[in-house]
């Protein structure tokens, strides 16, 4: 099997190619190093045959046709993205460039390299779109995100990944190119950059600075480990139906505050010498981000029933391995936090 894979030097991207090339996929990694992409997230498989990489943007159409044309993929994992919220409230472009116009241009060429194959290499071919639940906008308690539903996306990172979504759906629609799409909810675990909400408050809990949280902190995001989000992407890859719509959530509902409180008696515990411990004390309440959705949930009965999917990482297992991860990673901390954000960036 050939995956051409984009944004595999990010976080989630970096999980899949270390684990597709070690399970001997070749890989091609197409990725333009934003700050968000770090070419040592993958420098552990990096020197295999069976990978490649290529620095370029998905913007560019040129590099892009380049890319089908020599590589020849049996598949496409599209993670490339401008993905932090706050980001895209300072600042849209770049998210609608990259996460609009970067699919679109992918599409392209997917599609002129799929409609130049024949027999099972044009039936067996997959683009595979990995998009985030906050398309769906905010739901109220007791309530559950499911395949169909109404997209609602709030801030300009989620309009965009609803943007990015649909063109994927109409490739699939307009010229049958065989497409899936999963939509998962916030992810957890190693190598993930320190502006979003777990690393952010771990690095800053390390180092005795203020763990910010957004308003109430009773904002709920349904949480998962990259290695679930992994495996289930790739079972999605092998089993998922073209066309379809995949929900991809672990069951994992937590309010922001919860997660910092477990985090912080997890730090006193395994750094009972600390002084910054208690390191609940660090918490400080921060103005909150404008339109901030409230909650999220996600029902993966279709993961769970179609694709035979299920998670292996529960939440206090999963926080644990990437509290001490990250605990073993000071200096890859130390080299990308300056790039990193306040706000609790769930
Ligand atoms: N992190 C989450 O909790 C989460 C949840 C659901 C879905 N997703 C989606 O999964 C994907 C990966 O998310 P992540 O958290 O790993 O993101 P990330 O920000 O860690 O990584 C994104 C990667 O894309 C690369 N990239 C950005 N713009 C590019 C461009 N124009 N051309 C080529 N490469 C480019 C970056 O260099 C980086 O390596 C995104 O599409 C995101 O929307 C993320």
């Amino acid at each position: 099997m050939r995956i051409l894979v984009t944004g595999g030097c990010g976080f989630i991207g970096s999980a899949l190619v270390r684990r597709l090339v070690r399970a001997g996929t070749d890989v091609l990694n197409i990725d333009c190093l934003t700050y968000a992409g770090r070419p040592e997230n993958v420098e552990d498989v990096s020197g295999q045959a069976n990978y490649r990489f290529l620095q370029a943007d998905i913007c560019d159409v040129e590099a892009m046709n380049d890319a089908f044309r020599s590589f020849r993929p049996d598949a496409v994992m599209h993670l490339a993205a401008e993905s932090h919220v706050d980001r895209s409230i300072d600042g849209p472009a770049a998210f609608i460039r990259t996460n609009v116009t970067g699919t679109g241009v992918l599409l392209e060429a997917a599609l002129a390299y799929w409609r130049g194959l024949e027999g099972s290499a044009r039936d067996g071919f997959r683009f595979l779109h990995v998009s985030t639940d906050e398309v769906y906008g905010s739901l109220a308690e007791g309530a559950y995100f499911r395949e169909g539903d109404a997209y609602r996306p709030n801030s300009p990172y989620a309009a965009s990944k609803a943007g990015s979504d649909h063109l994927v759906r109409s490739f699939g629609v307009t010229y049958g190119m065989p497409v899936l799409i999963t939509n998962c909810g916030n992810n957890y675990g190693p190598f993930q950059f320190p502006e979003k909400l777990i690393p952010l408050m771990i690095l800053n809990a390390l180092d005795g600075r203020a763990l910010p949280i957004y308003g109430k902190g009773d904002n709920v995001r349904d949480w998962i480990h990259v290695d679930d989000h992994v495996a289930a992407l790739i079972a999605v890859l092998e089993r998922g139906r073209p066309g379809q719509t995949y929900l991809v959530g672990a069951r994992g509902e937590q309010q922001n505050l919860d997660v910092v409180q477990h985090l912080c008696a997890r730090l006193d515990a395994l750094i009972p010498d600390s002084p910054h411990a208690p390191h609940w004390n660090l918490v400080t309440r921060v103005k909150d981000r404008p339109g901030h959705d409230q909650r999220y949930a996600i029902d993966p009965t279709r993961m769970e029933q179609e694709i035979g999917w299920a998670p292996t990482m529960s939440f206090a297992d999963g926080l644990e391995d990437t509290i001490r991860w990250y605990m073993s990673r000071r200096a890859w901390l130390a080299r990308v936090h300056d790039r990193g954000r306040l706000g609790d960036g769930a």
